[in-house]
């Protein structure tokens, strides 16, 4: 059109009707009250890109940078971010406080030489009893404590039988018996289950650890040592421990074991029920029976065996008063294991 338009200092190139929001317009006038002529056009840009002022097109660059700040701020502003916000508490993970007892106890362990060792929670009754030295009416077999799946028993393999949720970890003694020969040093760690109420002191499942220890010449002042050392590595250096005479079917002579109360140091307490001792596992010499079970010579070795609750262990280092605050995962409880690893870092 005009092409007199182009001796015009300034143009402004509308070549779309939209392009007439743009601020170029308000700029031309701008421009022109301090004294350039300024005027309007409808060639392309591209013809304007080659005949144009430099005027022209630096108003150009400049409205399209305004529109990329205006659409950069319209951006931001839906996506509504405000840096000064602090930023919410991010949830992470802890090892439950049992779980962290097994560990450390399982490092004492290693620091001995003692290997891990897994077996089933589904077992059969004649490892979980009768391999065990239990007699075949032992009241641990009832019905009333032990819970039995509704199966067939399994037959013509070794170590066939009615099959249960195993009661205790020592079954895995003779498991690991069968698989190695001596010497053997390992604790086996894991669930058990019991036809029992949840109460206080009960869980109808917990974890156990079981430990063996099978070589010649093994007494019963290696398991005093030993676990003595545990008892103190664990707890601390100066606590006493005492060993008083038990009866478990699968070891002789057998013991219980007791650490002074850790809430009242000995003077006795109501945690302790004013003896001043805990009782924290039950162990013993392992009877020649039960190595004959396993397939290893009791006339050439010996071997001491252990069983302890960490459930219950873990209620003592930590003062927990009910069993059950353990396994119910009330985060109010939990959460007080986990504050040594919490975090306040962003959300992202
Ligand atoms: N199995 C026993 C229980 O569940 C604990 C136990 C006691 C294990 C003495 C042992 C032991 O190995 O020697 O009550």
């Amino acid at each position: 059109m005009n092409s007199d338009a182009v001796q015009l200092d300034v143009l402004a190139v509308f070549s779309h009707p939209d392009d007439a929001e743009l601020s170029v317009a308000g700029t031309l006038l701008k421009l022109k009250s301090r004294g350039y002529r300024t005027g309007v056009c409808d060639m392309t840009r591209g013809e304007l890109g080659t005949r144009g002022t430099p005027e022209i097109r630096a108003e150009e660059a400049i409205a399209a940078r305004r529109a990329a700040l205006d659409q950069a701020r319209s951006d931001a502003e839906r996506r509504s971010i405000d840096l000064t916000m602090p930023s919410r508490r991010r949830w992470t993970g802890a090892v439950h406080p049992v779980s962290a007892v097994i560990d450390e106890i399982a490092e004492i362990f290693r620091g001995l030489g003692f290997a891990i060792a897994l077996g089933p929670e589904i077992e059969t009754d004649w490892y979980n009893f009768l391999a065990l030295n239990f007699p075949a009416d032992h009241p641990a077999m009832d019905l009333h404590d032990t819970l039995y799946l509704e199966v067939p028993p399994t037959v013509d393999e070794p170590g066939a039988g009615r099959l249960l949720l195993r009661t205790h970890t020592s079954p895995v003694q003779i498991r690991v018996m069968h698989a190695s020969e001596p010497p053997i040093r390992v604790i086996m760690p894991g669930m058990v289950y019991r036809s029992d109420a949840f109460d206080p002191s009960h869980a109808p499942a917990f974890e156990q650890i079981e430990g063996l220890a099978i070589d010649e010449g093994v007494s019963f002042v290696d398991l005093k040592a030993t676990l003595t050392h545990f008892a103190r590595r664990f707890f601390s250096p100066s606590t006493a421990v005492r060993f008083r005479p038990s009866f478990f079917p699968f070891t002789e002579p057998s013991a219980e074991m007791d650490v002074e109360c850790q809430l009242c140091h000995g003077s006795g307490c109501g945690a302790c029920k004013g003896t001043g001792w805990m009782e924290i596992l039950g162990c013993g010499m392992v009877h020649p029976r039960v190595l004959e079970q396993g397939g290893i010579d009791a006339e050439r070795y010996t071997g001491f065996a252990f069983g302890m609750g960490p459930a219950r262990i873990t209620m003592l280092r930590h003062g927990v008063p009910d069993i059950r605050l353990l396994y119910e995962g009330d985060m109010r409880f939990r959460s007080q294991f986990t504050a040594a690893r919490s975090s306040t870092g962003g959300d992202t």
